[in-house]
């Protein structure tokens, strides 16, 4: 009973699979590029052998691997989430991101929420907020972001089709920008950071039980 129950629990899920593929292959078909599956891209961040080089480079050389590899635990993350807003931005067509700011741990009230004047008053308030990308780090400089954002970019250039390709689905139903579609891409951007990240943990596991170091 049980092993029939998991048989037709797989082949739900294959049929279930099976429209999405359907789906984003349709989608495709307007542009020229390959179909893009994001869990098998993610699939593929997780199989990367992630070297000691490669943790060098993401901290533009200053450091060596032990204390390069110690730094990534903070700048991978606020990396990821840097490529996300970028892209988040641009979805929406509203202002690049800024220099980074002091930190402010303060909430915005519903108040705040209700009297943001304009679209952008209302995203700057929403926006997901770290010290770590603040002049209020402790670890990083924007400039050590700009460049993992740009490693990140050269290595693994999934990651920002993926936030873009879901951005664009809720962006695409409606053209006009409200303050819900700005709450569902925020929740987006949310989900996305987390499998990025997951994913790229993962690979840091299997390069250090699986890949011969260079
Ligand atoms: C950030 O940049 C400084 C040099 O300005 C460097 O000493 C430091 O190692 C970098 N940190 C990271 C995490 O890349």
């Amino acid at each position: 009973m049980l092993a029939i129950f998991f048989i037709c629990f797989c082949l739900g899920t294959n049929v279930h699979a099976g429209v999405i593929a359907t789906t984003s292959t349709i989608t495709d078909t307007t542009t020229t590029s390959p179909p893009f599956y994001e869990d098998a891209e993610l699939k593929k961040i997780t199989e990367t052998c992630f070297f000691d080089s490669d943790f060098e480079e993401l901290t533009g050389y200053t450091v060596r691997r032990s204390i390069a590899y110690w730094l990534a635990v903070t700048l991978i993350p606020e990396s990821v989430a840097t490529i996300g807003l970028m892209e988040l931005r641009s979805t929406l067509n509203l202002e690049p991101l800024p220099p980074w700011k002091p930190y402010s741990d303060t909430e915005p009230s519903d108040w705040d929420f209700a009297s943001a004047p304009s679209i952008q008053a209302y995203y700057d308030l929403k926006e997901p907020r770290s010290i770590d990308r603040s002049l209020d780090s402790t670890s990083l400089y924007e400039h050590n972001v700009t460049t993992a954002v740009a490693y990140l970019d050269k290595r693994f250039p999934a990651i920002r089709k993926i936030y873009r390709r879901r951005f664009e689905k809720v962006h695409t139903y409606k053209k006009l920008i409200n303050r819900k579609e700005i709450d569902q891409m925020i929740e987006e951007y949310q989900e996305v950071f987390k499998r990025v990240t997951k994913a790229l943990e993962k690979m840091e596991q299997v390069t250090s039980l699986e890949c011969e170091e260079d």
